[in-house]
């Protein structure tokens, strides 16, 4: 499981390595190898993901494949395609590069739709309605919706919209991590007053790895659509991705990932 224990551990590797040696990280055996092969044979489908957002894409040490609504929903997809799914983890802030080096093939990790990425890569049609929330200590009294964050610590992933969002607070201390994880051992030491992330994951992530002294507020900053990134040029397998996804909505597989992970929610 992708535990706050385990995080621990990582925390002092993570400290030393740098985003760059996270890019292009395979680990895990399977399905799960790294690609440096740019030229692609064509029955492969190289997925880049970063695997540190459960519920999305996330290891389970019990499990050699990577497990989340992410990864069933690619690997369902390359089925329709006919082709075999090979998942990369790669840093966060990685993945756009990697994609424009045509090291992938196509992105898929919790990734929102945003016009300044849609500069760099095309998007399928959206597949998950997300957006962010914050987490705080639950013994916060001067927190309670995102105006509070004034002048505040925040802590956020590197790359991400989180992040984005974050340096527009006024007065605002962001402080960017590799991965949510370090970003959640960050407030739980004090080290900042907030976490802005993805809502699914901080719900996720608290109600999963049972994490005490922490909370999610219910204000929710933006709303956001998760879509598969894939080069810019590369109409054909824009095409192929969106012709799948329709199929999995229309066929009720999409639905059945979807309760896999989230239950009855609404979608
Ligand atoms: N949705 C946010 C964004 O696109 C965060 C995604 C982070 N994904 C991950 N696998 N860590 O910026």
């Amino acid at each position: 499981m992708f535990t706050f224990t385990k995080a621990k551990k990582l925390i002092a590797a993570v400290a030393v390595s740098t985003a760059a040696i996270f890019t292009m990280t395979g680990c895990g055996g399977g399905d799960n190898a790294a690609s440096d092969n740019k030229n692609n044979d064509s029955n492969k489908l190289r997925v880049g993901s970063t695997i540190d957002f459960a519920p999305f894409e996330f290891q389970d040490e019990s499990q050699k494949d990577y497990q989340g609504f992410d990864m069933d929903l690619i690997r369902a997809i390359g089925k329709e395609m006919g082709k075999e799914v090979e998942i990369s983890n790669i840093g966060f802030d990685g993945l756009i590069p990697a994609l424009e080096a045509k090291n992938i093939d196509v992105i898929i990790s919790g990734m929102t739709i945003t016009e300044e990425r849609k500069q760099k890569v095309a998007f399928s049609e959206p597949y998950y309605q997300s957006g962010l929330t914050m987490v705080v200590r639950s013994d916060e009294t001067s927190i309670k919706t995102f105006g509070d964050l004034e002048g505040k610590r925040i802590a956020v992933q590197i790359g991400t919209t989180s992040a984005t969002e974050a340096k527009k607070i006024p007065n605002a201390e962001v402080r960017e991590f590799n991965t949510p994880a370090d970003c959640f051992m960050e407030l739980k030491t004090n080290g900042v007053d907030a976490v802005i992330n993805d809502r699914p994951v901080n719900d996720y992530f608290i109600k999963k790895e049972a994490i005490t002294g922490l909370m999610v507020l219910p204000d929710r900053l933006t709303a956001e659509e998760y879509g598969i990134a894939i080069a810019k040029n590369n109409t054909e397998v824009q095409q192929l991705i969106n012709e799948g996804l329709k199929k999995l909505k229309e066929n009720g597989e999409y639905d059945k990932i979807f309760a896999k992970w989230f239950g009855e929610e609404n979608k």
